[in-house]
């Protein structure tokens, strides 16, 4: 075990990291390369990062790697990440099953084309059983959809005298979003030095302790992961209390 390593305190570690895997396009770009090629060693850095979370006991990672945004770009780089999504799905199933990752995606997943539909469902399907750890994929995710799409859902519930607007909270909102089944998040990690959210988890990261790294997403390597839980580990929580109140 590395140094870092070890300075880990188990107990401590965050329950759920989310990560905004940023800095493809300039990763190639620094190396006279095509944006395909960023993407294409990002991928690397999914498995290494989803391999090092699971050894950690890491118990919940969320990955956004398709925005609602994305759609925006040119059609010959959604292609090429749509593909990507489909090799990858195909050669991490064994990895997946090994380890007893469960694959869950959150997102407007309906829009991606149908092959990648159909790849990420039955790597759905097929790993719905495994318990130690959850990987999730934000893939044609945007919060403002997620969070139109569950008012909606609520409304109409409330139109047809399903539940009444007193009964409305917290739970139900989140009862409604994609991430129903998923812990809020306790660390959320953006690479490539930029410093916003981009549409990501807005309700869900309400208490997260926020991480930025210079380091662009295909050199993102397991110190720096490890790097970010220690920096995790140093902060106080407070969730709105003082100090004298937490021990
Ligand atoms: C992240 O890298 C991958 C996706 C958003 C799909 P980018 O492609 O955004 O890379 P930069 O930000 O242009 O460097
Ligand atoms: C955010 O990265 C989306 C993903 C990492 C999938 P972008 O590169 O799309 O974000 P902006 O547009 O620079 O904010
Ligand atoms: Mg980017």
């Amino acid at each position: 075990m590395e140094q870092n390593e070890s300075q880990l305190i188990k107990e401590f570690l965050p329950n759920h990291v989310a990560i905004i895997m940023d800095g493809n396009g300039r990763w190639a770009k620094k190396q006279g390369l095509a944006r395909v090629l960023g993407h294409e060693k990002g991928a690397q850095s999914v498995t290494e990062t989803v391999e090092t979370a699971g050894k950690l006991g890491i118990q919940y990672l969320t990955l956004y790697a398709f925005s609602t945004e994305n759609w925006s770009r040119p059609k010959q780089e959604i292609d090429t990440l749509m593909n990507l999504l489909i090799s990858s799905l195909k050669k991490e199933l064994k990895t997946l099953q090994k380890n007893s990752i469960k694959l869950v995606a959150i997102g407007c997943i309906e829009q991606l084309p149908k092959k990648a539909f159909r790849q990420l469902n039955e790597v759905i399907e097929k790993t719905k059983g495994n318990e130690k750890f959850t990987l999730t994929l934000a893939l044609s995710y945007g919060a403002r959809e997620e969070l139109v799409r569950a008012m909606k859902a609520i409304a109409l519930k409330v139109k047809n005298n399903i539940i009444s607007i007193e009964d409305i909270d917290q739970s139900t909102i989140n009862k409604h979003l994609y991430t129903l089944n998923l812990p809020d998040v306790d660390l959320l990690i953006r690479t490539s030095g930029e410093l916003r959210i981009s549409n990501f988890m807005l309700w869900q990261s309400a208490y997260a302790e926020f991480y930025f790294t210079d380091v662009l997403w295909p050199d993102f390597r397991k110190e720096h992961l490890v790097e970010a839980l220690l920096d995790y580990q140093k902060r106080e929580r407070r969730f709105g209390k003082i100090s004298e109140q937490l021990i």
